[in-house]
């Protein structure tokens, strides 16, 4: 007997959203915007692959992160696991080594924007397909000044989609001298506390004790109000890196807290973290810190690197909520207005002239109607109907039609662009 097929209806995934027509005027001005605001920094732009070597994860991002034990899409292979990126500052770290990057002129600014993945629950501003906007810096020294100009980047980028009261959350989470006896004293701290830790604190006690400092849980967010303070704890080096990034901070007039208890998710961060918020809005916009030892710890020299990346599906989300007013409209064309089968048949060759001039129209050559076309235009804002009709195509010229008065003009087609340009001025 045949197998009845039942009819399914797909969806996109959970959490993985399309991003629709209407939508994409703002995702260009985000993306331009970006443009500028790297453009003025002096970051280069780089694109990497969606794919990379699992291992590559697991080494930078932490084998014991959420992000690599429980939210990365791996993909199986006979060569071993790939996986989906679900952040781009190990791909930047592997590129800047496998091409070299060393060998440009220190220090070397990149900047990305694209999708990422993690398999997270989803929610209000968490998605399981996303897309960052990142600034890297990686230079030959520790400067805090780097730390000033990645903070700026980010803000002057939010700030340009008109989203305001930000505060930059910053902590210093200290280096690789100071952060064993930090750890020791919360270890310390937490250890007669082990009854009240949530399953994921307890094993973070043993595996990564820091990460118990922004736990969640309703269990454990009392019990860090009494955990010692990391800036207590950091070295010299550490402070002295820190006071003068905060000084750079005040210097931009940033908007900035320090946060005590901010550690970020990830294992590759050394001295500077920082995170940043909008008022009103419980989930942060991005986040980022230094990384010094990541390019070492994958094979190359002591590189000292620091950067961040900003989720642009939840700063779409902010302007939503915030009923922020971006005023951006799609740009207005001419609209190419046809009558008849002898028209039509020449408008598209007609229509590959003007976008030779660099004249942007818009057609209608699936529709009959003049008037239907005509209303369209002016729902489109369109500043002059270009009609084409049937006399029109035989006696070769085209009546240009101003949308706003209604008056109209009779010009050969050898003569349109000027015709046009004159209207519009
Ligand atoms: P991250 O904090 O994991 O840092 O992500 C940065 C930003 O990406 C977040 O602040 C948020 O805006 C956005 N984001 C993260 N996960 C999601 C999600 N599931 N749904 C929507 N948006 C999300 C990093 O990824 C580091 N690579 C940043 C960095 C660059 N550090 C140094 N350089």
């Amino acid at each position: 007997m045949p197998r009845i097929s039942k009819k399914i209806i797909f969806k996109s995934l959970k959490g993985m959203h399309d991003i629709l027509p209407a939508n994409q005027v703002l995702w260009d001005k985000m993306r331009q915007n970006l443009r500028e605001v790297a453009g003025f920094y002096n970051f280069l732009r780089i694109d990497m692959p969606l794919l990379e070597d699992a291992q590559l994860f697991e080494k930078s991002t932490g084998q014991d992160t959420d992000i690599v034990e429980k939210q990365m899409f791996v993909v199986k292979s006979s060569r071993g696991d790939m996986a989906l990126r679900p952040e781009g500052t190990p791909s930047v770290a592997r590129a800047y080594l496998q091409h070299g990057l060393s060998h440009l002129a220190q220090p070397v600014k990149l900047y990305y924007e694209g999708p990422m993945f993690r398999r997270e629950q989803p929610q209000a501003g968490r998605l399981r397909q996303f897309h960052q906007a990142g600034f890297e810096i990686v230079s030959s020294a520790d400067d805090p000044v780097y730390d000033a100009q990645v903070m700026v980047a980010c803000v002057r980028f939010i700030e340009s989609l008109k989203i305001k009261d930000l505060s930059i959350r910053i902590n210093s989470i200290g280096c690789k001298v100071c952060r064993p006896s930090y750890r020791k004293k919360l270890v310390d701290y937490y250890k007669p506390l082990t009854k009240s830790l949530c399953d994921d604190c307890t094993r973070r006690l043993r595996t990564n004790p820091l990460r118990l400092l922004d736990c969640k849980n309703d269990n454990c967010q009392p019990l860090r109000g009494s955990a010692p303070i990391m800036l207590d704890s950091i070295c010299a080096n550490c402070s002295k890196h820190f006071k003068t990034l905060l000084e750079y901070v005040e210097d931009l007039k940033l908007p900035y807290a320090l946060d005590h208890h901010l550690v970020r998710g990830l294992d590759y961060y050394t001295k500077t973290v920082f995170e940043i918020f909008t008022e009103g809005i419980d989930f942060a916009l991005g986040g980022g810190g230094r990384y010094d030892y990541l390019i070492e710890m994958l094979g190359g020299r002591h590189s000292p690197a620091v950067g961040a990346a900003l989720g642009l599906d939840r700063l779409v989300e902010v302007i939503r909520l915030k009923d922020v007013n971006l005023r951006v409209k799609p740009k207005t064309k001419i609209a190419f207005v046809h009558v008849g089968n002898l028209a039509k048949q020449k408008s598209l060759a007609l229509i590959e002239e003007l976008r030779e001039a660099k004249i942007d129209v818009i057609d209608f050559l699936g529709k009959e109607s003049l008037n239907a076309q005509l209303s369209m235009a002016n729902k489109l804002g369109a500043p002059l109907s270009l009609i084409f009709g049937q006399k029109e195509a035989l006696e070769e010229d085209i009546i240009i039609r101003d949308m706003k008065t209604g008056s109209q003009e009779t010009v050969p087609l050898k003569r349109i662009v000027k015709g046009i340009k004159r209207k519009l001025k």
